[in-house]
């Protein structure tokens, strides 16, 4: 059977650091306050030379890298993203330039925090269907240039970078085959004013500012990632107990702790990187992901299930064995 299987991972992040300390000289906030209510103890945020462009290009040359491949061997790109570096080209064209692989595909998805989720899930369909051989997929965002730094409710909840994955379709045979077992996704544009930006190119032509009503976002997040989880597991057949790691959307710690109480998942299996990142949006997945393939957590062969939800809302899951 024809499946995208994860042959190399990478990631990026900004040069500078900002703690909690920093943010709360500020703003009216404190680090006890934020370590509380979110996990979060630093961010890196991007400075002016940094794009989502160019730290997408600088995870893309990772993960190409650790594939053993070469940038002219990739025929696709899907890069999610919240954050273009312009509102046209797709930001996955900078980055298909940057690398100097041309003439294969490329375009943005915009799904929010889900976006690296529904881009996982276009890239594979693209894949076994035969329109491409290799694809990287990218999150990638920097989400500070958005941020109301006069709010303290959104602006200490978000960092910037970038994480990618390079997909490669492989025939897969056996009862333990190797790459993406399924993937699901939801959205519910009904609650598209919970999280949402207040500007854009055809309402008020300015990229305008995040705002949230975080404690409703909160209390969906839970309920629609679990359902989401069973429903990929049922999807597979596989029980929450097969799953060896947990890699989810690093929006807030006390999200990660119910879902995977929810789940019934041991905390151990989870992979936690929002301390450090912050909620980095369609970059979280892989940056987390990449994070713990390089410190040797992850290996070959194991089962790891992503997931994410976003504004829109959008929600999704999916199901890899590395
Ligand atoms: N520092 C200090 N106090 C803050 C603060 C900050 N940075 N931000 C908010 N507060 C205050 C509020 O003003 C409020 O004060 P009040 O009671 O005097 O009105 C108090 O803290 C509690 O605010 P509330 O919003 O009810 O806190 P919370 O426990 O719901 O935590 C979030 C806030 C944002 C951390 C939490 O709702 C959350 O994580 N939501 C999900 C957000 C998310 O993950 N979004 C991305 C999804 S992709």
């Amino acid at each position: 059977m024809r499946r995208s299987v994860v042959i190399g991972t990478g990631s990026a992040l900004p040069r500078t650091v900002v703690s909690n300390a920093e943010l709360a000289a500020r703003v009216d906030t404190t680090d006890e306050w934020i370590v509380e209510r979110t996990g979060i103890r630093q961010r890196h945020i991007a400075e002016a030379d940094e794009t989502t462009g160019s730290l997408a290009t600088e995870a893309a040359r990772a993960a190409i890298a650790a594939a053993g491949v070469q940038a002219k061997d990739v025929d696709l790109i899907v890069l999610a993203t919240a954050t273009p570096d312009q509102t046209f080209p797709a930001t996955a064209t900078i980055v298909q330039h940057n690398l100097g692989c041309h003439g294969g595909i490329a375009f943005d998805v915009a799904a929010v925090c889900s976006g690296f989720l529904y881009a996982v899930g276009v890239a594979d369909s693209m894949l076994r269907t035969g329109m491409a051989q290799r694809a990287l997929v990218i999150g990638a965002e920097t989400f500070s240039r958005i941020l109301d730094w006069e709010d303290r409710t959104t602006c200490v909840l978000f960092g910037d970078g970038a994480g990618a994955i390079l997909l490669e379709a492989q025939d897969q045979a056996g009862d333990s085959p190797r790459g993406i077992l399924a993937t699901k996704l939801h959205a519910d544009g009904n609650h598209n004013q919970l999280l949402y930006v207040d500007g854009g190119a055809s309402t008020t032509g300015t990229v305008g500012k995040l705002r949230m009503k975080g404690r409703e976002v909160f209390r969906h997040a839970v309920v629609n990632l679990a359902d989401v989880l069973h429903e990929v597991l049922a999807e597979t057949g596989l029980q929450t107990s097969d799953i060896d790691w947990l890699v989810p959307h690093q929006a807030n710690a006390r999200i990660l702790d119910a879902t995977a109480r929810k789940l019934n998942l041991p905390p151990e299996k989870v992979v936690i990187t929002v301390d450090r990142h912050a909620n980095t949006s369609a970059a979280s997945v892989p940056l987390a992901l990449d994070t713990a393939v390089r410190d040797g957590r992850i290996k070959p062969g194991q089962l790891v299930m992503l997931e994410a939800m976003g504004g829109g809302f959008t929600w999704g899951a999916s199901l890899v064995r590395m």
